[in-house]
């Protein structure tokens, strides 16, 4: 099968299971429902949970024994970025192509949106981990993405991003800023797929670290499509970075320098497939198709 054909299966499987895991109501709580589905349906690429899909599948699982927690990693991503286009943050009003939840639904109720999101997510992954006959497999994913999306994961690293605005940085905070704002929560979908397919903590911790390269790549490719990226084909604004006067790769660096670190980057992922020959096909195309995307 053809990779984007594989992609546009798997991204089917997640948005039919994200529709089903929220369920709209006609109680009090109608609103906060509403603007959660809203932001998760608005068109995200749904990278993270292809990615955990995929690499269960590769190592030997059927990719739906981590749909729940893929869902519930895109949950968590999708929070984190309610949460960044919020005027106390980034101060953006699209994103996937809409206007953003604070835009439609007001702050009060973009704030209660992301905080449900991110609690639905480890209602999900408590729910499904009950039901496993391996718990201990559902577990460790949850732990991973947990500690993944906390302060010492993607809250601390959008901390150092807002308390650097305006400042002058060097090397080892802008990899700080990178590596836990973005890295982290793809470096758990890696992980927690592994985890999910059963590896043991040593395969499992090195899985972490090619999650950590991919998505320090990936975020680096960001800093570049904010300065040479189309808005309309981002669905996002470019110019944030600028406006807001933030710590990225190219502001330190240069573009020609971030391009170079990118492919550095890519080729240690790409390494790491290498004994898997053509199981890895999928995660090939997918690395590649991610740090030359131009949304
Ligand atoms: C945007 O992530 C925020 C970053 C970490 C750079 P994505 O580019 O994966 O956003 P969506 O999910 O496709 O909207
Ligand atoms: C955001 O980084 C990373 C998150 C954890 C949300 P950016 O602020 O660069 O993401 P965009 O460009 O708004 O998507
Ligand atoms: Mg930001
Ligand atoms: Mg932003
Ligand atoms: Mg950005």
């Amino acid at each position: 099968m053809d990779w984007k054909a594989e992609m546009n299966e798997y991204i089917e499987m997640i948005n039919k299971a994200l529709d089903d895991y929220i369920i709209l109501t006609e109680e009090p709580n109608a609103i906060v429902l509403e603007s959660m589905k809203y932001s998760l349906f608005a068109g995200g690429k749904r990278l993270r949970p292809v990615l955990m899909l995929a690499v269960c599948g590769m190592l030997g699982k059927k990719p739906a024994v981590a749909l729940p927690y893929a869902c519930a990693l895109e949950m968590i991503h999708t929070y984190s970025l309610i949460h960044d286009d919020l005027p106390a943050m980034d101060d953006d009003e699209t994103r996937r192509g809409k206007p953003t939840n604070h835009i439609v639904y007001g702050e009060g109720v973009a704030i209660l949106a992301g905080d449900g999101l991110l609690n639905r997510a480890f209602e999900i992954m408590t729910d499904n981990t009950l039901t496993l006959e391996e718990p201990m497999h559902g577990l460790k994913a949850m732990k991973s993405i947990a500690d993944a999306s906390g302060v010492q994961g993607m809250i601390g690293g959008q901390t150092a991003d807002l308390q650097n605005e305006g400042k002058e940085i060097n090397d080892s905070m802008l990899s700080y800023i990178h590596h836990h704002k973005t890295g982290a929560l793809i470096s758990a979908a890696v992980k927690a797929g592994a985890q999910m397919a059963g590896v043991d903590d040593k395969e499992a911790d090195q899985w972490e670290n090619i999650g950590y390269a991919l998505g320090t790549a990936f975020q680096i490719q960001d800093d570049l499509l904010d300065i040479e990226g189309d808005a309309a084909e981002m669905g996002k604004p470019v110019g944030s970075d600028e406006k807001n006067k933030k710590a990225t790769y190219p502001a330190l660096y240069g573009i020609e320098k971030s391009r170079k670190k990118i492919n550095e980057l890519t080729q240690q992922v790409l390494e790491a497939f290498n004994p898997y020959g053509e199981k890895a096909d999928f995660l090939r195309s997918l690395t590649e198709a991610l740090v030359n995307r131009r949304s």
